[in-house]
């Protein structure tokens, strides 16, 4: 069960990511030639944010009950922040991505409420591009100290 959930939620990042960019470019492109915004934009936000909370729900799994490291923080209490891995599952990733998705759903919901388009556009760029800073450096990529590969396979 531990293994199956590391691969699903190591695999729904690429998912997470790729559309994220999507929505970003987007707005970007936009934005920029002062485009309306349409259903798409609007199907797009809805996908981003299923894939988000998908993976705050896998990772809720796996920092409550199924990953030995992170889930003694429940056990233990703040004495399990003293191990390093154990910190950092905790404070440098499920911290910051908990906060990540936040930032997706108040955006969303800033989004929605734009006066006009152009603004719609902006607020993407805004939330969501403070949302992917966070994404992308919370993640523990392949060269960092508790690193994890790209694409999990067992
Ligand atoms: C929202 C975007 C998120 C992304 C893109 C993401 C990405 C990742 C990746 C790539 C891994 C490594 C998987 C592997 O070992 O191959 C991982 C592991 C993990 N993530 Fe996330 N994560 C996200 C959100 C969260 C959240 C919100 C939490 C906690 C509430 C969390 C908790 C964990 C834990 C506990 C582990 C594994 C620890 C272990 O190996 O035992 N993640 N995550």
């Amino acid at each position: 069960m531990y293994v199956a959930t590391l691969i699903l939620h190591s695999w729904l990042r690429w998912l997470f990511i790729g559309v994220l960019l999507l929505v970003l470019g987007r707005a970007l492109w936009a934005w920029r030639r002062r485009l309306p915004w349409t259903t798409q934009d609007r199907k797009l936000l809805a996908w981003l944010l299923g894939l988000a909370d998908i993976q705050l729900l896998l990772g809720i799994l796996l920092m409550g009950f199924l990953s030995p490291q992170a889930s003694r923080v429940f056990r233990e209490g703040r004495d399990a922040l003293e191990d390093p891995a154990t910190a950092y599952w905790v404070m440098e990733h499920g911290i910051p991505m908990i906060l990540a998705v936040f930032l997706i759903h108040v955006g969303h919901v800033f989004v929605r409420r734009g006066q006009d388009d152009l603004a719609r556009h902006r607020r993407v760029l805004v939330f969501f591009g403070l949302a992917a800073v966070i994404v992308l450096t919370s993640i523990p990529w392949p060269f960092m100290p508790y690193g994890r590969p790209l694409f999990r396979l067992g």
